[in-house]
């Protein structure tokens, strides 16, 4: 039955958890030296399917014949013996350790004396970010890395066990232009070797870019596989989604109104340097720049969340001063963070206490918690952002990386703030629910409420916005105004956003 052209092949892989059929009758296969993606909606089960391959989703039906033969994925270290190499979506790495004390967690090279090695270490760990081209510090905590850059950490860490397959979930979600050049060169490294890549990804120009074959799940079934040579994105997107889509970047006209949010002359030592900018009610303000260009550290400086060496914040025309999330929230501002796991949700708690704690403090002073009337409008949240759960009992870490992305966004939406700033509100989400996402603050645009949104799809950021400001290295070095959005090009967006144009 076996065809031996193939390292690995599953069939009729099936998985359940409590309510959900994460997989239903799935397969997969992978040849040497190519690079296959898996494309699916959020929730499809790309990423359990890659967990049973791997040894860690164990409670699967179905078959694995792996060089031939037919297995049972017994464990993560059986597997990785065998040459399944694994860098999941949801990083693992411990933040009080250094990187070099991540990469060789458990297995430390040590002295003869029986001591950890540290200088072997460090120099192995050394080796391996060069080898990706690397310039992290080995000796670094892991806590003072970007998310980019623990990615980077991660998959150095993946290339220190020889793998006959190498599984990437979402690795460029994070990662700057620089870092994912660097991630491509190495694939195409591996792939010459003979190492099969299995590459998850959002992104669909990439996935053409770098993929030889994609195989596509639509709600944990198996739809096709297919030459990426032979089919086009808005192919790609009617199997995934199984319908067609047409527009990608909805948009509603609103007359603007008054100016919501103003900030003045925001510094924040290397990162902010003089920074003014204004947000209106009824539009949606885009800031694009390239990844580390600071528009991320300037929300988090308006929402009060990292203090500024000077400047001024004026919301609805009062001067005010924002030093802390709570005040800004007290203020009517909501920020919905890019990074889900570290700043967004509270992993262990259940969708109905993630979604209602951005309002925990004002519901409890008012008489307790009203519990009927609070999880009747988280459910109403859930349902207008199609999370994909059997329950809101359900706990965040058990949902797919997209869907605990939606509930991050129900969690901020249920505040009811004037002043809403997403941060890549958009980054690991599929295109389906993308336009949800759209839609959602092209209603909030049409309740009167000024929209700030952090974006560096410049698609998406022209698509969207009604206004875009460009930043570069801590400065706004571009701003496309509202009358001037119909005429602006890629090249001048990103002419500004990489200093090489400057406004006049
Ligand atoms: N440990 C778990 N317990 C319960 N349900 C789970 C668990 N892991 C995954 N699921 C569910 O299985 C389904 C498939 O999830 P999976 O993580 O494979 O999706 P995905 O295709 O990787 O999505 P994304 O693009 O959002 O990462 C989802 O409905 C998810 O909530
Ligand atoms: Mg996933």
């Amino acid at each position: 039955m076996s065809n031996p052209k193939y390292l690995v092949e599953m069939n009729d892989i099936s998985v359940e958890f409590p309510g959900v059929k994460a997989l239903d009758g799935v397969h997969f296969n992978a040849i040497p030296g190519e690079v296959h993606v898996l494309l699916g909606e959020n929730g499809a089960g790309k990423s359990t399917i890659m967990k049973v391959l791997a040894g860690v989703n164990t409670n699967y039906t179905g078959t694995i014949i792996w060089k031939g033969e037919e297995i049972v994925a017994k464990s993560v270290e059986e597997q990785r013996e065998r040459g399944v190499g694994i860098i999941f979506q949801e990083l693992n790495l411990l933040d009080n350790l250094t990187v070099a004390e991540n990469m060789f967690l458990g297995r430390q090279p040590l002295t003869k004396s029986g001591n950890i090695d540290w200088k072997k270490m460090n120099a192995d760990a050394r080796k391996l970010l060069d080898d990706i081209h690397s310039d992290i510090d080995e000796k670094i905590q892991v806590s003072k890395l970007t998310v980019g850059q623990k990615q980077m950490v991660e998959i150095a860490k993946s290339m220190s066990y020889h793998c006959d397959i190498l599984i990437m979930d979402e690795p460029t979600s994070a990662l700057t232009e620089k870092e994912v050049n660097a991630l491509f060169e190495l694939i195409h490294r591996l792939t010459a070797e003979g190492v099969a890549i299995v590459y998850i990804s959002h992104r669909l120009a990439e996935i053409k870019q770098i993929g030889d074959r994609v195989t596509i799940f639509r709600d944990g079934k198996y739809v096709d596989t297919l030459n990426l040579k032979e089919i086009t994105i808005d192919q790609m997107v009617a199997l995934m989604v199984g319908r067609e889509m047409t527009n990608y970047y909805p948009k509603v006209d609103v007359e603007p109104g008054e100016v919501l949010l103003e900030v003045k002359n925001f510094k924040q030592n290397a990162t902010l340097k003089d920074v003014s900018f204004y947000a209106r009610a009824g539009e949606i303000t885009g800031f694009y720049g390239l990844m580390g260009a600071g528009r991320t550290e300037l929300m988090r400086a308006v929402f009060g969340a990292d203090p500024i060496d000077s400047g001024e914040v004026f919301v609805k025309g009062q001067k005010t001063v924002i030093k802390s999330p709570e005040q800004a929230v007290k203020q009517g501002i909501a920020l919905l963070t890019e990074d889900r796991k570290q700043q967004g949700l509270i992993l262990e708690f259940d969708l109905n206490q993630n979604i209602s704690l951005p309002n925990l403090s004002t519901a409890m002073t008012k008489f307790g918690l009203n519990h009927k009337k609070e999880t009747d409008n988280n459910q109403k949240l859930a349902d207008s952002m199609r999370v994909k759960t059997p329950s809101l009992m359900q706990k965040a870490k058990n949902l797919s990386g997209g869907n605990q992305q939606k509930v991050v966004i129900c969690k901020w939406l249920n505040t009811n703030s004037d002043i809403v700033i997403f941060d890549e509100p958009t980054r690991g989400i599929d295109v389906g629910a993308k336009a949800e996402i759209y839609s959602i603050m092209n209603e909030l645009k049409e309740d009167g409420k000024a929209v700030i949104m952090v974006s560096s799809e410049l698609a998406e950021c022209m698509g969207v916005s009604d206004r875009i400001y460009v930043m570069h290295e801590g400065e706004i070095t571009g701003l496309i105004e509202r009358d001037q959005m119909k005429d602006v090009t890629e090249e001048l967006v990103v002419g500004y956003a990489t200093a090489a144009t400057t406004m006049n």
